[in-house]
């Protein structure tokens, strides 16, 4: 009940604005990775979401498809929506005496709130540049007794102690291009083999990833574009029209067994008649949920609208059949290759 009342609300915009930095940076310089013509087609203004960066490296990381360069995770500093919610969800679960595991570190600042909770904590990240950066980092906001960074792929690591609390932050928008799932499908298996089935407590508990179709406007000043478009998570977007109720298709526990194919067909009724020309994407991340107050602390994920090859009319009251299939971590093409969309 609380989850479905966590599906239905009304998402605040993150903060926008140039990159800043406020103080000594040890951080190496960031690498210029190569312009993707996908990237190149969605962004034509500076964010300080990273659901833009390029997902090539120059190191080879692209492999897993989950390489964020360093200016993003700067930039992923100041957003005070995801920083300010992963503290409060931490805050909540975390107390002194715990070992955290945070899986996926960056510059290591989800892990800084567990030790600034008293809890000693295992950082893992497998990108040496902010490996170096985190540690820095910790080291000058004297934490580096608390907080040690282990350069490993997260997917690798078993912990040696039993584990109070793991914090995974490597969310994207349907669960695409990061890896989220694998890695903590693959931490589980392993932590389980080493310390028995008991499992720690997951920051987030659930994700929930919803799909809907919509009208948008793919007019800039006059040049019409139908591109895959990134908005802020607001669902009352002047430029997108919704034609039926958001859809769940998937809700993730991240301590039961997690899905890693969405194979999705649905049947949707249109809320008003006109045009249909793609489907939006919204995800909906519950980091933590405060039994006591029976209030979830909730952090959503940049929508993605990805348009359809041939646009149609329906009626009010028509059944339209939804229709998609990608993996999680998958590419942002995989899904739109996959999108049917009609009158059923
Ligand atoms: C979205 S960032 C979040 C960073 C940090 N937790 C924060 O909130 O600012 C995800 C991080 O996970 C790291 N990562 C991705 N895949 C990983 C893996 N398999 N093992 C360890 N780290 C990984 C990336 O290098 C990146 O630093």
């Amino acid at each position: 009940m609380l989850l479905k009342r966590v599906a239905q609300t009304t998402y605040p915009p993150p903060p926008s604005g140039p990159v800043t930095r406020t103080g000594p940076i040890h951080c190496p310089s960031p690498p210029q990775p190569p312009e993707a013509p996908m990237q190149a087609a969605i962004s034509a203004k500076s964010s300080t979401n990273r659901d833009q960066a390029d997902s090539r490296s120059a190191t080879g990381d692209h492999v897993l498809g989950q390489y964020i360069p360093l200016l993003y995770h700067y930039n992923m500093l100041q957003d005070e929506d995801r920083v300010g919610a992963f503290q409060q969800a931490i805050n909540l679960l975390v107390s002194p005496g715990m070992h955290v595991v945070e899986l996926g570190g960056g510059t290591g600042i989800l892990s800084s709130f567990a030790a600034r909770r008293g809890a000693r904590v295992t950082c893992v990240e497998r990108n040496a540049e902010l490996v170096a950066c985190a540690r820095g980092l910790i080291r000058d906001n004297g934490l580096d007794e608390q907080i040690e960074v282990i350069h490993q792929d997260a997917t690798e690591f078993v912990p040696d102690t039993e584990v109070d609390v793991v914090i995974c932050e490597m969310l994207h928008v349907g669960l695409l291009r990061e890896k989220q799932a694998q890695v903590i499908a693959a931490f589980k298996r392993r932590y389980r083999q080493a310390h028995g089935k008991k499992l720690p407590v997951f920051i987030p508990e659930v994700s929930i990833l919803m799909a809907q179709p919509v009208h948008q406007s793919f007019d800039f000043s006059g040049y019409h574009a139908p591109v895959p478009m990134f908005q802020a998570p607001l669902l009352d977007q002047p430029r997108t029209t919704d034609f039926a109720s958001l859809s769940a298709y998937a809700t993730i526990s991240y301590d039961e067994p997690i899905p890693l194919q969405f194979q999705v067909q649905e049947q949707l009724t249109a809320i008003r008649s006109g045009a249909i020309n793609a489907i939006r994407f919204v995800t909906q991340n519950v980091l933590a949920v405060d039994m006591s107050k029976e209030q979830a602390i909730t952090w959503p994920n940049q929508c993605l609208v990805l348009p359809i090859g041939s646009p149609f009319d329906v009626s009010k009251d028509d059944s339209i059949e939804m229709a998609f299939d990608y993996s999680a971590g998958g590419t942002i093409e995989q899904v739109a290759e996959s999108m049917r969309l009609q009158v059923a």
